[in-house]
């Protein structure tokens, strides 16, 4: 596959949606040809899918979320990321499977394993060409997501399960260090924005050495 994928995630509240308007702009100014998207959706039924996983009222167990969230990634990769990058085409997707050791391995404490098994069962050896992990400390995230907007199934969980959630990502970003890139989220937007310049024009030059 000839495209790039790239994913942006972290804890809620880290600021992976302000930072997008700069990498859009960026692959622009490249003129790359892109595909925007987001987890859990992208897809017609992954939207439904996220409906039901972030609605507040639904009930819904630890595994079935998780079989859930995968569900909508199978369908996200064979109805849009795979064919996207076919094309050549850089995608960017808001959040992927890290949310799922994030959230459902380090949050709802399923078991590691498990998710490595889904992961390999509904995407073989496939993994992002670059990772970048948003990273602010948990009460910040917390202050950030009271202020903005009423809270989704996730946003509701206590601070315990959110500093097991960035735990995660943290420890995801340290065992593979060539795929993974680390923003401290925590800084004004300028210094946030010369990271990302530098860890964008790295993805660049990989992507151009693979062509
Ligand atoms: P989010 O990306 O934060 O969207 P918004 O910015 O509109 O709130 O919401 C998605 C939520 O889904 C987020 O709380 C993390 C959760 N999630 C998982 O728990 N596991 C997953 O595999 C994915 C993709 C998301």
């Amino acid at each position: 596959m000839n495209g790039f994928f790239l994913v942006l995630d972290g804890i809620d509240g880290a600021g992976k949606s302000t930072h997008l308007a700069f990498i859009q702009q960026f692959l622009a100014n490249e003129r790359i040809q892109t595909l925007y998207t987001r987890e859990p959706g992208g897809t017609e039924l992954g939207e439904k899918l996220r409906y039901l996983l972030l609605h507040k009222d639904n009930e819904i167990t630890p595994d079935t979320e998780t079989l859930l969230m995968f569900a909508a990634r199978s369908q996200h990769l064979q109805q849009l990321i795979y064919p996207a990058l076919r094309q050549g085409k850089w995608v960017i997707s808001d959040r992927f499977t890290d949310a799922s050791y994030a959230y459902q391995s380090g949050g709802r404490q399923i078991p590691t394993e498990r998710i490595a098994t889904i992961e390999n069962w509904v995407q073989g050896d496939f993994r992002p060409d670059m990772t970048i992990i948003f990273d602010v400390p948990v009460a910040i995230s917390q202050e950030r997501v009271a202020k903005a907007r009423q809270k989704d199934r996730f946003e509701q969980e206590d601070p315990a399960f959110f500093a097991r959630v960035r735990q995660v990502y943290l420890q995801q970003a340290a065992k593979n260090p060539h795929r993974y890139a680390v923003i401290d989220s925590n800084q004004d937007k300028q210094m946030v924005q010369n990271h990302l310049l530098h860890i964008l024009s790295g993805c660049l030059k990989q992507w151009k050495g693979k062509q």
